[in-house]
């Protein structure tokens, strides 16, 4: 079986883009799979990549894919499957491909576009479609969706950067109105590039800037007080429900929160626990939202549904339809957890793609 391999791309996400591919790369089974690497440049350009894991680590130095003069060219109709590769010595034919596994993080690869040009060439591909992608991608639209869904939901405000010039003084008395501490987030990034934590009005201005940097309109969120938990769907095989791994939890420092440098720089910044310490029936409770939240975004294929457990139970943070899946990283983790190998789970997302 012939997998294109997609990473990179031109997000804010494109280092841990390259990191979920360097983890897929070494894990993939090399007797069922014959992988053609396709990275993405920051400026989108698709080139052939080195079949190297080692080259796409995450160290200080953040992976990334440099252009290297070539050009992939996709099928030119929705009829033919073959890739070719522009280089020195000309056109080249890389031949049929059955499947596109795009690990693309992020905006222009986890939004629904790719996807789009996935569904317009005719090809399969892992993951979410073009609606849930693009649904998860934005937190207003995801947080929308859930709520309509009857899914607990932390209160926000979403916040056009037109609004925000216009009037700063009713933005932040909306903040109030949510309560100190607020999460300021950019609508679609992920591994909270942008994110800001505000702990009062002196602090929002340039919480704003730094998130409408990322994007143009952000999220203004009530802090939720609980235990950060999360937990990876794969969809069911043949239609049938999806399945819910078991829970992993977060554990940060008092006052800190999971951002990027914590995700992928300091390691010990963040405790990754797995299984999380759940009575059975809140571990039933999770899985079942999960369920509910993957379905009401019309999720296919995989997602990582994160959550606060409060005092009152869960609420939803969000949904990520391409999570970081690195060795280390809590998708592969909880399905490790839930009894499956980290080539397993490989695997099962690629024959999901390709029925
Ligand atoms: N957005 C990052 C990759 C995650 O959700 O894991
Ligand atoms: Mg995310």
């Amino acid at each position: 079986i012939r997998v294109a391999l997609l990473f990179g791309g031109r997000s804010s996400e494109h280092s841990v883009s390259c990191a979920t591919a360097g983890g897929v790369l070494s894990a993939i089974d090399r007797d069922t799979y014959e992988v053609i690497p396709v990275g993405i440049t920051r400026d989108g350009a698709f080139v052939l990549e080195d079949d190297d894991p080692a080259k796409f680590a995450m160290s200080a130095e953040l992976p990334s894919v440099v252009d290297n003069g070539t050009r992939i060219l996709w099928p030119d109709s929705a009829t033919n499957r073959e890739l070719r590769v522009v280089d020195g010595d000309g056109i080249r034919s890389l031949g049929d491909i059955d499947v596109v596994f795009p690990i693309l993080h992020g905006r222009y690869g986890e939004d629904g576009t790719l996807q789009g040009m996935l569904e317009l060439l005719g090809l399969p591909y892992v993951g979410a479609g073009v609606l849930a992608s693009s649904v998860g991608m934005d937190k207003h639209f995801t947080k929308t969706v859930l709520q309509h869904a009857g899914i607990r939901v932390a209160p926000w405000r979403t916040v056009s950067a037109r609004e925000w010039l216009a009037d700063p003084d009713a933005v932040a008395a909306d903040a109030e109105e949510l309560g100190w501490p607020v999460f300021v987030k950019p609508a679609r990034a992920g591994s909270s590039v942008g994110v800001s934590r505000v702990s009062g009005p002196n602090e929002l201005p340039g919480a704003m800037e730094v998130g409408l940097a990322e994007d143009g309109k952000v999220l203004i969120e009530a802090a939720v007080a609980g235990r950060e938990v999360e937990c990876a769907v794969l969809a069911g095989r043949d239609g049938s429900a999806p399945r819910v791994s078991v829970a992993g939890e977060i554990v940060t420092a008092a006052g800190q929160f999971y951002d990027f440098d914590a995700k992928y720089l300091d390691p010990d910044a963040a405790g990754l626990v797995c299984p999380a310490d759940l009575a059975p029936t809140e571990l039933a409770e999770m899985q079942r939202i999960a369920a509910d939240a993957f379905l009401a975004i019309d999720g296919t294929g995989l997602a990582r549904v994160d959550f606060f457990l409060t005092d009152d139970g869960f609420v939803v943070n969000e949904l990520n339809t391409m999570p970081g899946f690195t060795p280390i990283s809590m998708f592969p983790k909880c399905w490790i957890a839930s009894g499956m190998s980290y080539p397993e789970v490989i695997d099962e997302l690629i024959q999901l793609g390709l029925q």
